[in-house]
């Protein structure tokens, strides 16, 4: 992988995102994919239908490249990362780890999106409980968080790094740091963070950080990882066993029995087979994100929505619900205003592709938007508002 700040994101989206013909904000439910990425998805698809066009160790290769950008981009270990399906894969493992502890409460954040909460709720029939947090205008409440996570009968939160609809971005230093203290679980939903800001889940006090690789990644769909502090590893039972997750797994051979003997690395917690095709896409976005640098995409993507929270500025009728301070903030910015449906509709027939979600236009620009995009959308909001 070439070193992190090596490729300009003018040059990335020159060669990569040759062929936009419309403007695309919605990398909060799913990134546009780069040729490169494209190439490598395609060419090992094709290559598989020639007889020996996929030699033996390639598949085995693609999943392990996959580990290592994951590991690189979250500054963690290797043998720390489970590739994984998708977000909830991850956020059911945590699961897995919190109820192998006695029970108690878990804290989680009202606005979060379901795959954040639903994981959490068949623990309430083995005596844990699920405390959710109100918000406090539209917004999660940190400051009830971090008092709920000092309770000595709470032994989990579980937070989005960053909020789906809000676009709102958790401080995980101070909630990790009160985790920490009170021995209490972190699980982070990371996918509307990863690829737009910087997240070292060890340096930040978190257990178990689980992501799909759809959104800001900009990886196929179906491809994702998740990452378990090692300390955890042995206290849990994989909650699926698969036979690539043992020693020998792929020996293909019988001979020596069936024996349960987990690898000592993240793999053992693995679904089995992979999308293999989507994996190798997985670790080309992600090297590709990397070239570039996860603060550059930052700053370039906090440069985007500077037109729009200065023309909401001078619109009475507009409220920005994404907290203006940049360090809580990441690629999502969600607008109120008067018909967030509407300006949906008249950004879509010019071109531009947004989101509704709880009520709020969400504008979701990544690196390959630039800021002549973004005069666009300011001005077809400012035909639709005025
Ligand atoms: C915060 C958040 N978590 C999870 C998901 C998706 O979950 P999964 O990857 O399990 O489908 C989304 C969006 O689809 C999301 O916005």
């Amino acid at each position: 992988m070439t070193p992190a700040g090596t490729l300009s994101i003018d040059a990335l989206r020159a060669t990569e995102y040759p062929e936009l013909d419309a403007v695309f904000l919605n990398s909060a439910s799913y990134g546009l994919l780069a040729r490169t990425t494209i190439e490598a998805i395609n060419g090992l698809t094709a290559r598989r239908n020639r007889p020996l066009g996929v030699p033996d160790p390639e598949p085995g290769a693609a999943l392990r490249r996959a580990r290592r950008a994951a590991a690189t981009l979250l500054g963690a270990g290797v043998d720390e990362i489970s590739l994984a399906p998708n977000t909830s894969y991850g956020i059911n493992l945590g699961a897995a780890l919190v109820r192998s502890g006695a029970p108690g409460r878990i804290v989680v954040s009202a606005g979060e999106f379901p795959a954040n909460v639903l994981p959490w709720l068949p623990l309430r029939d083995e005596g844990w409980s699920v405390d959710v947090v109100p918000t406090v205008g539209g917004l999660p409440d940190e400051a009830a968080i971090l008092e709920a996570a000092a309770r000595s009968d709470v032994r989990a939160v579980s937070v989005s790094a960053v909020q789906f609809a809000t676009g709102y971005r958790i401080d995980l230093e101070a909630l990790g740091r009160v985790c920490r203290a009170r021995d209490t679980l972190l699980i982070v939903d990371a996918i509307q963070a990863l690829g737009v800001v910087p997240l070292s889940p060890a340096d930040l006090g978190v257990d178990l950080l689980a992501t799909g690789g759809q959104k800001w990644l900009s990886a196929p769909w179906g491809s994702g990882f998740a990452w378990m502090a090692p300390r955890h590893r042995e206290k849990i039972r994989p909650p699926i066993v698969s036979w690539l997750a043992v020693e020998d797994g792929a020996a293909y051979s019988t001979d020596g029995g069936y024996h349960l003997d987990y690898l000592d690395d993240g793999r053992r917690f693995e679904p089995a087979t992979l999308a293999v095709q989507d994996y190798l896409g997985l670790a080309v976005a992600m090297e590709l994100l990397q070239e570039v640098g996860i603060e550059a995409i930052q700053r370039h993507v906090t440069g985007l929505h500077d037109p729009i929270l200065e023309w909401a500025r001078a619109r009475p009728g507009v409220r920005v619900v994404t907290p203006l301070d940049p360090r809580r903030r990441a690629g999502i910015l969600a607008l109120e205003l008067p018909d967030a449906e509407r300006a949906y509709q008249a950004l879509d027939e010019a071109g531009v592709r947004a989101a509704v979600r709880e009520g709020l236009l969400r504008l979701a620009p990544h690196l390959y938007i630039d800021s002549g995009a973004m005069a666009r959308v300011v001005e077809v909001l400012d035909g639709v508002v005025s």
